[in-house]
């Protein structure tokens, strides 16, 4: 099977593996880990900010920073498909009591202008505007990257009303391998970051909440509020270094092998958008057959995608996916989608 449903289904390595085997362990809820002491002082140095906290999930990291930069009933605004609000069960309103509203989803093509006039100021019971959450590569926008031009001018708006900037960076690593942008250039304008080791970096857990050590420390509170408070981790966090060690520079095969399927599907006429990282997002729209059709024939060809509407779905690569099933998607997919 050729499993491009999402690059969370990634198997650890070999080498991970023995990475973990060896790792280092203490407890960490007394902080005495040392490989997750060491996993968190190098994400934290590569984003150019104080500190950062290991959370299981790219959920909870999404949703301990919310709370950090949104008091209860204050408001966040974000796209209309970001992670945080559509695919987060309602964490925001049911941990942290924060009001949400929406700018409508642009992915990565968000206009700083729209969002400026969103913000509602401090007064007469409107309700607070706090932060501001955008989201690097853009899942549902297809695995866009937002340009840095507009990152800047949307961190001068946040700026001027004295609004927190937050990114989900799950796939971070994808815009800085796409786009050449540093790291530490993305991280210098957001107050507070989510990045994740278990998606196209292919470890089995784990995402960091990145900030000022002050947020930090109260990050940590959250984290144990939410439950997330883990023990002999060391196993998890060795595995998150071997993957930001080895697993970092390969993002461009990924996004290599997402440009040849969508060369091969652009024929037939059904990509939702250009394809910048590793997600071919996928429009069904007036084609004979709809998404859970294709994924059904895909299926019984050995291709695997993700359905996520009744005409739209996607294909990503990943780590698991080498070029023998690139070759063979890229030749049954178009197969299966002649008008
Ligand atoms: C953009 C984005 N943010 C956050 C998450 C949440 O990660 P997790 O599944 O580890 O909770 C995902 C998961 O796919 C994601 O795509």
């Amino acid at each position: 099977m050729a499993d491009l449903r999402s690059d969370t289904v990634t198997r650890p390595t070999a080498g991970m593996r023995a990475a973990m085997a060896a790792a280092e362990v203490g407890d960490d809820v007394y902080a005495e880990d040392p490989t997750v002491n060491a996993l968190e002082a190098e994400v934290a140095a590569l984003f150019g900010h104080e500190a950062a906290l290991f959370a299981p999930t790219g959920t909870m990291a999404n949703q301990i920073a919310l709370q950090l930069v949104v008091p209860p009933g204050d408001e966040l605004l974000c796209d209309a498909d970001a992670h945080v609000v559509t695919y987060e069960v309602g964490a925001a309103a049911a941990y942290g009591a924060i009001s949400t509203r929406t700018w409508p989803a642009l992915g990565a093509g968000l206009d700083p202008g729209v969002v400026e006039a969103m913000i509602r100021p401090d007064g007469y019971f409107a309700v607070p505007t706090r932060a501001i959450a955008v989201e690097q590569t853009h899942n549902r926008g297809g695995g866009g990257v937002i340009p840095l031009a507009t990152l800047r001018e949307l961190r001068r708006v946040a700026d001027t009303a004295g609004l927190a900037l937050h990114c989900d960076g799950a796939r971070i690593w994808h815009a800085h391998v796409a786009d050449g942008v540093p790291l530490h250039e993305y991280g210098a304008l957001f107050d507070t970051l989510s990045v994740c080791l278990s998606k196209g970096l292919g470890a089995p857990v784990g995402s960091l909440v990145v900030g000022s050590a002050e947020q930090i420390t109260r990050a940590r509170f959250l984290r144990k509020r939410m439950g997330g408070g883990m023990r002999q981790v060391g196993v998890l966090a060795a595995a998150g270094r071997y993957a930001l060690a080895h697993h970092l520079d390969r993002l461009a095969d990924d996004h290599a092998r997402a440009a040849r399927l969508a060369e091969a599907l652009a024929p037939c006429g059904v990509l939702a958008g250009p394809v910048r990282t590793n997600i071919v997002p996928l429009d069904l729209t007036g084609h004979r057959l709809d998404a859970r059709a294709l994924a059904t024939a895909a299926r019984a060809e050995g291709v695997l995608l993700s359905v996520l509407g009744p005409r739209t779905a996607r294909l990503v690569t990943h780590l698991d996916v080498d070029d023998a099933a690139i070759d063979h998607a890229a030749k049954i997919l178009p197969d299966l989608l002649t008008p």
